[in-house]
């Protein structure tokens, strides 16, 4: 898909990888819908957009409540009067041990802790995608859908959570693809391994520290380089169904 001129709805596109997305997008002719919780980041991410000089607006909506996310892509789809793709990155982490036994005492990963990932990482992946490909298909936009996964849906201590959410959005990324491919809509993931953003610079250093010791290549990733990787899926009309690991050679 040639990107200039379409347009590309990324959730969580207020800051980290979201931004960074955009802003590359931008910077090919792309117009942009970004979806967020935070108004105020929302309006800087829309405005570096606009200063490359395409079309960008902001929309305050929480992915993982369905009302929100229907009124939120019907109005996407008025503002624009089409879409072409759609960015499921929006996410959020809530680690914690299953089980922890510190100094004799034992404590548990709460069901709160537990479904709120769940909500936004997984459920919040399925409204999106459903919303945007019943929209796409009803108004004949052919386009792709992109879930970012994580590296840790292998597996990752201290994420039950977490990995569990990005394990089934690398699932269902699969099921999407088969589903949709029909309507011309592909769907496709990225699998980030650790990079540079607010979201990592909430991990303890030590933790971090020995993270970046195991990577290949010695140093976490840059969001830009994501951001390449999501257009290249976004351009390349052959890729779909697959997940793009992109971790500097980590594995977990
Ligand atoms: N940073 C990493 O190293 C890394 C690694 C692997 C995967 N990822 C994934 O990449 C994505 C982006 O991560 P990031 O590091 O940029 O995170 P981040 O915390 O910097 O940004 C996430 C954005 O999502 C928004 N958001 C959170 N919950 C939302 C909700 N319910 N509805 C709408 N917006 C919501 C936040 O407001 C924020 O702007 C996430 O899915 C994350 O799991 C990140």
């Amino acid at each position: 898909m040639q990107l200039n001129d379409k347009v590309i709805i990324i959730t969580g596109g207020g800051q980290g990888l979201g931004r960074a997305m955009a802003e590359y997008l931008a910077g090919k002719g792309t117009k942009l819908a970004l979806v967020d919780l935070n108004q105020e980041r929302l309006d800087e991410a829309v405005a570096a957009c606009k200063a490359q000089g395409v079309e960008a607006r902001s929309y305050l909506c929480n992915v993982a409540n369905e009302e929100q996310v229907i009124q939120t892509v019907n109005q996407i789809a008025d503002d624009f009067g089409a879409i072409n793709g759609l960015v499921n990155n929006a996410g959020i982490l809530r680690d914690g041990l299953t089980i922890k036994i510190k100094d004799g005492e034992m404590t548990k990963l709460s069901l709160a802790q537990w479904q709120s990932v769940i909500d936004v990482n997984l459920t919040g992946v399925f409204l999106c995608t459903r919303e945007v490909a019943a929209k796409m298909i009803e108004l004949k936009n052919e386009g792709a859908i992109i879930n970012i996964s994580s590296i840790s849906r292998a597996g990752n201590i201290g994420q039950a959570n977490y990995s569990a959410a990005k394990a089934g959005v690398a699932a269902d990324t699969v099921v999407w693809a088969k589903e949709l491919a029909r309507y011309g809509i592909r769907v496709a993931g990225v699998a980030p391994g650790f990079i540079e953003t607010e979201m990592v610079a909430s991990m303890k250093p030590e933790a971090l520290e020995r993270m970046t010791a195991g990577i290949p290549l010695r140093r976490m990733g840059k969001p830009a380089e994501i951001a390449h990787s999501v257009a290249y899926i976004l351009e390349n009309d052959y890729y779909t169904g697959r997940v793009l690991e992109l971790d500097g050679g980590l594995r977990l």
